[in-house]
Parts: C-alpha cells; structure tokens; sequence
C-alpha cells in the first residue's frame, strides 16, 4: 500500500471519478454503489433523516420559500440523491412513491468538495438543474462561498467526508456553522466509526494522533491492482458516540448556541468494506460480499459461509462482548434460515430460550418465518434468490440496527444534530439500549 500523507485523498478521489465510479447510480455485487450501499446504507440513512428533513420542509414552506441545502464533502452530490430519494411512509403501494422532499421544494443544494474532479462530475451529474451547485472548498480552513450566503435549513455529509478533517477542524467548522445557522437548522455527521470490528486495532486508542488512522478505498480498485502496493492510504478521523457528544458540547459552548445530538446509529456494523478486506485486522468471513449476494437477483448464497461465530480475543472487554451479543443474534437468524430453507418446520414459541431472546432477534425470526411460508409455494421464478435471500438480508441488518445505539460500533456512525434550542424532531427514534441483551 502506497503511504500517502494527504487527508483530502486527492489521488483516490482523480483516480476513482476517472474510472466513472460516481456517476450517478451504479449497483451490484460490487463497487461503490454496491448491493448493501443501495439496498441497505442509503435506505437506513434516509429513514433516519427522514422526521427531520419533513421538519424543515414544513418551516421553509411556512416561511414562504424553498428548503437551503449544504453538503459539507459533496463528492459528486450524492448527497441531492440521499436527500431528494426519502419517501413518505404512508403504507402506499401506488406506482409513484411520494417524496418528503419533491425538488420544486428546494431552494438551492450547494456542494462544496475540495477535489477539483468531484466538483467537475457534480457539475455533469446535474447539468441543467438550475438549483444544484457545486463549488471547490477546504474545509480545514473554511466553509468557502457558503459562508457569504444566507443560512441554510440542512448542513449535511454523507458517507466518511468529514472523516477527512482533524478533530480540531471539524470542531471549528461547527462552530461557523453554527454561527451560520437559524435555530432548528440540522446538521448532519456521517463519520467512520471507530469501534468497527474493520480495525480492532483503533479500538484502544487514546491521544488524537491515536485516534487518527491510514484507510484507504482499496475495496474500488481490482485485486491485481490491490497487490501492486500503490493503493493511495490516507489518514482519517475515527470517532466513538460518546466523542461525537463531547465534540457538541465544545462547539455548544464555543458558539454560545446548542447543538444537541437527537439522533445517532451505528451503520454496518458487519458489514463494512473492510471486512472483507481484511486490510486492518478484520477477522470475519466476507460478510459484505455475502450480504451483496443475498441482495442479488437469481444468485443463491451459501448460507453456511454467512455465520460468524465471533470469538472474542482472550482480552475481553469492551466492544468485543457487544459483538459477541449481535453475532449470536445474526447467527440465530442464519441458521434459522438455513434450516427453514432445507424444509424443516420450527415452532418458534417452542425454542429454548424463546421468552428470553431479544425482541429485535423475535421480530427478526418471526418475519422471516412469514416470508418463507407466503411464498415458498410459489412455482415460477427463482422464490429463494428473488424473494427470501433479500428478505434475509433486510431482517439481520434491520435487526442489527434495532440492537445498536450509535457507539461507534459500525463503519460509519451518523448523527443527526439540530442547532439551538429546536424542538425534537417529530418521529425522531427513541434512545435505543447501547448492547443486545444475551
Ligand atoms: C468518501 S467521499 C464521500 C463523497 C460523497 N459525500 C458521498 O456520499 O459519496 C469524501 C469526500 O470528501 C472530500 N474531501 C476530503 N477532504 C476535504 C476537505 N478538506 N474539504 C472538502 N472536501 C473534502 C473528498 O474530495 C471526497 O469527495
């Protein structure tokens, strides 16, 4: 792996725009907008904004204009994508799903990015659309042309950027932001969690230069290219919840208005690209690959290769029993299927141990157990890969996400922040427990 000092990762980003990689949606078994990213990490995202991307709407348009949207490391706007794809949760099944946010809504998406080829693919992405811009930016040192405009209603990232910046930079953007902001503006951290079982190495860390660590985005590139070594590393920030909380309160008081965390989670927590790496210590199966499959279309996956079996280091301690408990819910789960899908009939009340399983492991089992019996009869197409595969993977990363709290436990860990004394937002997800019972 080519050693690399710069944190804009400014070759990765050339190299990887170069090769068309974000151009707009892309999915498969591979990829930046792989299976698990569209079906599931984007999905999850967007359910999480969703109460408070519907709040905002509501007070622009009381307020007699459009919604003002910042992306903070834009990439090539992938966050317009996020933001404008959030459908209301009405229980339609009509053939337009409404959106919370339609874009005759938007007064303007500003994209800043630092990467010069970023800001040119956004810029093709959405050519014509007269309320997207993009514009280059440093975000280390400013918010660039942002901080001339008029306040905006969403300050959002989207999948590692602000990772790019130092804590004490991410720190002083906040403050402006908040400086910037109206009361009741959201903010949205979409960072790399720290605790991930990708990098057991980070977990014990303790100074900033600790909390600082190589990454790369080697899972984009071809093996042959991978063993070449020249894979660009570059440093990221690694954050833990509880960092994320202490950062606000800084920024709070620094900028002498709230910022206030109203929602926080865990995404992928054994799912990340590097699990399947394995670059920084990962010692799990492929899981990500596996999950990608279940995502496919008439491909069927070996389910025996999806069980974890996660055995602790002889240390112990903290995350490692946390990821004991979700493994031997996920594990459940697996080998629930696996048996159902070999025909043998399980009467679920009757487990051992029923009463006592965690309620997201019940709902889990419960739902799969339904899926398998509405359509195991049906004789056309492929039932397993088409309909029950995907059913499997959304009830272990629904499940997964039921049972985490935003700890830092997952690849990325996204936070909701709202900007002074604001209201919670309406629907906002209750605190959650911070580790599945046993
Ligand atoms: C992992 S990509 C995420 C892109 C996009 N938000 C997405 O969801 O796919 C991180 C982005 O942060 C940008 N970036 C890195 N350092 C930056 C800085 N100092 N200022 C502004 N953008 C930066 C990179 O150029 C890159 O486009």
């Amino acid at each position: 792996m080519k050693e690399d000092s710069d944190p804009s990762a400014s070759r990765t980003y050339s190299e990887t725009v170069a090769r068309g990689l974000y151009e707009r949606s892309r999915r498969g078994l591979v990829g930046k907008h792989d299976n698990v990213r569209t079906y599931w990490e984007d999905e999850l995202t967007r359910n999480a904004l969703r109460p408070f991307l519907r709040t905002r709407v509501a007070a622009s348009a009381a307020a007699g204009r459009g919604l003002r949207v910042l992306d903070l490391g834009c990439g090539a706007g992938q966050g317009y994508e996020l933001l404008t794809q959030i459908r209301e949760q009405d229980g339609s099944l009509e053939e337009q799903p409404r959106h919370v946010l339609d874009s005759t809504e938007l007064d303007v998406y500003l994209g800043l990015d630092l990467s010069e080829a970023m800001v040119a693919q956004g810029r093709t992405n959405y050519r014509g659309m007269h309320h997207v811009h993009f514009a280059q930016a440093d975000l280390r040192e400013d918010l660039g042309p942002a901080a001339a405009e008029p306040p905006f209603d969403m300050y959002c990232s989207s999948y590692g950027s602000l990772s790019h910046l130092s804590a004490q930079h991410l720190e002083d953007r906040l403050v402006q932001i908040v400086r910037h902001a109206r009361p009741g503006a959201v903010v949205v951290l979409d960072l790399l969690g720290r605790l991930s079982l990708e990098w057991p190495g980070y977990w014990q860390a303790s100074t900033e230069a600790e909390k600082t660590r190589p990454y790369s985005m080697s899972y984009l590139f071809a093996e042959e290219e991978r063993a070449t070594g020249q894979v660009e590393t570059f440093p990221l920030r690694f954050w833990t919840g509880r960092e994320v909380r202490e950062l606000c309160s800084r920024v709070s008081e620094q900028a002498q208005q709230p910022l206030h965390v109203a929602e926080m989670f865990d995404r992928s927590i054994f799912v990340g690209r590097h699990i399947d790496t394995g670059e920084y210590g990962a010692q799990l199966p492929p899981l990500r690959r596996l999950v990608n499959s279940l995502f496919e279309h008439n491909v069927h996956t070996p389910l025996a290769e999806l069980e974890i079996g996660y055995a602790p280091a002889q240390s112990g301690g903290y995350p490692q029993g946390l990821f004991c408990q979700l493994g031997l819910c996920w594990d459940s789960v697996v080998r629930f299927a696996h048996q159902r899908m070999t025909g043998q009939r399980i009467a679920l009340v009757e487990l051992a141990g029923w009463r006592d399983f965690p309620a997201p492991l019940q709902m889990a089992l419960l739902t799969l157990d339904r899926v398998i019996d509405s359509v195991a009869w049906i004789d056309v197409g492929d039932v397993r890969a088409n309909i029950i595969e995907p059913q499997l993977a959304y009830v272990l990363l629904r499940m997964l996400h039921r049972l985490q709290s935003g700890v830092g436990c997952g690849h990325g860990l996204v936070a909701a922040l709202t900007v002074g004394p604001a209201p919670a937002a309406e629907g906002a997800s209750a605190p959650r427990r911070a580790s599945a019972p046993a």
